[in-house]
């Protein structure tokens, strides 16, 4: 199974299934020597991902402790590959026996099935939201790489709630709501919401908003490795992420170039825009101002109602979802987001030597 591996010269390679592996994790190889780095440096965004944190998602219950394994000498990276492990505790293969034969509609158990010819059916195997704890994992050092730039994502809008993000929205308004949307009025709406569709035993989903600020002008490489288009497949990768788009995104159709340009201004020695309708990004190299970009998510493809699918061995059946699930998979995308944002950011750094100088 190829495609486990992102980056060029900040490069993760990530490995284990839901419920059938020890645990899953990472190998961090091109981190450069000398940043120190514990497991505290990584612990808080896992505790941001891990499951069970509010009863509004699945109620599996991992402690997601991570611990480094290699590439640290006396609190310092040596530059070596650094291998990161999370730990299974809370696995229960048993929960998905009635997936063996019958695919899930919308999850990946079709897919993988036609493909490999053996699937693991335990809780989605690779293609388990699970594996993102190791990216979380990964993410956590490229901030250190980058610890000027900031990565704030948010939900900003579920089903058709749609909320109202300040300008000055901050990781602290974001995590002192119960879904991760700085706005309290629709953060009372969605768990309202939420907390319907959850009795009604069927899921939801929506748009994540991504701001990254203090990006340096000059990350990204045309013609295929763009910053905005690495961070795309960066962020699409994410399990149920159907579209992603940067800035105005879709709604620039309906400008017109002379309302659509960012008009360029002089900040003392600093070239800025009045708008950024760009989203940070013009030619896939950014021009420092913040990267904005938007992901819709689909309702979580598990869930209890009955429906009609086929067995592997081509027999009409109806299948419906049972165990730990979550409603709305959003909350918990929030850190994988800013994670993966962090991979390709520091990524791009390292590679920025073309530049003149
Ligand atoms: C944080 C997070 C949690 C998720 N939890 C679940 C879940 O509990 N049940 C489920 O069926 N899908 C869940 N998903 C989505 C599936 O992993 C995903 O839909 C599936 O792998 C198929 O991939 P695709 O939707 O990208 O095509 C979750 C996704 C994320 C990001």
């Amino acid at each position: 199974m190829a495609g486990s591996t992102i980056g060029e010269l900040f490069r993760v390679t990530t490995f284990g299934e839901s419920h059938t592996s020890a645990g899953v994790g990472a190998i961090v190889d091109g981190c450069p020597a000398g940043i120190p780095l514990s497991e505290e440096d990584i612990q808080p965004d896992l505790d941001r991902r891990r499951p069970g944190q509010s009863r509004l998602t699945t109620q599996r219950k991992e402690s997601d402790e991570v611990t480094i394994q290699s590439g640290v000498f006396r609190g310092e990276t040596t530059g070596a590959p650094i291998s990161l492990f999370i730990p299974n505790t809370d696995a229960r293969p048993g929960a998905y026996e009635k997936f063996k034969d019958s695919y899930r509609p919308s999850h990946a158990d079709y897919t993988y099935e036609a493909k490999y010819g053996v699937r693991d059916y335990h809780g989605g195997a690779r293609a388990s939201a699970r594996a993102t704890a190791a990216d979380t994992a990964a993410g956590a050092i490229a901030k250190l790489i980058v610890p000027q730039v900031s990565f704030t994502a948010y939900v900003k809008q579920i089903y058709d709630i749609v909320a109202d993000i300040p300008d000055d929205v901050t990781h602290d308004l974001v995590e002192s709501s119960e879904v991760r949307c700085p706005d309290p009025f629709a953060t009372e709406r969605m768990v309202a919401l939420i907390d319907l569709i959850k009795r009604r035993r069927d899921s939801v989903g929506g748009i994540i908003e991504m701001r990254i600020s203090n990006v340096p002008p000059g990350l990204g490489e045309p013609a295929f490795d763009k910053y905005d288009a690495d961070l795309a497949k960066a962020i699409k990768g994410i399990p149920a992420v159907k579209a992603v788009e940067f800035g105005l995104g879709f709604a620039a159709v309906r400008l017109l170039g002379s309302q659509h340009n960012d008009p360029f201004y002089m900040e003392g020695d600093r070239v800025r825009t009045r708008t950024n309708n760009s989203g940070g990004v013009q030619g896939g190299i950014t021009n420092g101002e913040d990267v904005v970009l938007r992901a819709a998510i689909k309702p979580t493809p598990t869930i209890a109602h009955e429906q009609e699918t086929v067995t592997n061995t081509g027999e009409s059946t109806t299948v419906s979802g049972t165990g730990r699930h979550d409603v709305c998979v959003l909350p918990r995308a929030v850190p994988i987001f800013e994670a993966r944002a962090a991979i390709i950011t520091a990524d791009h750094f390292l590679r920025n030597r073309s530049a003149r100088i």
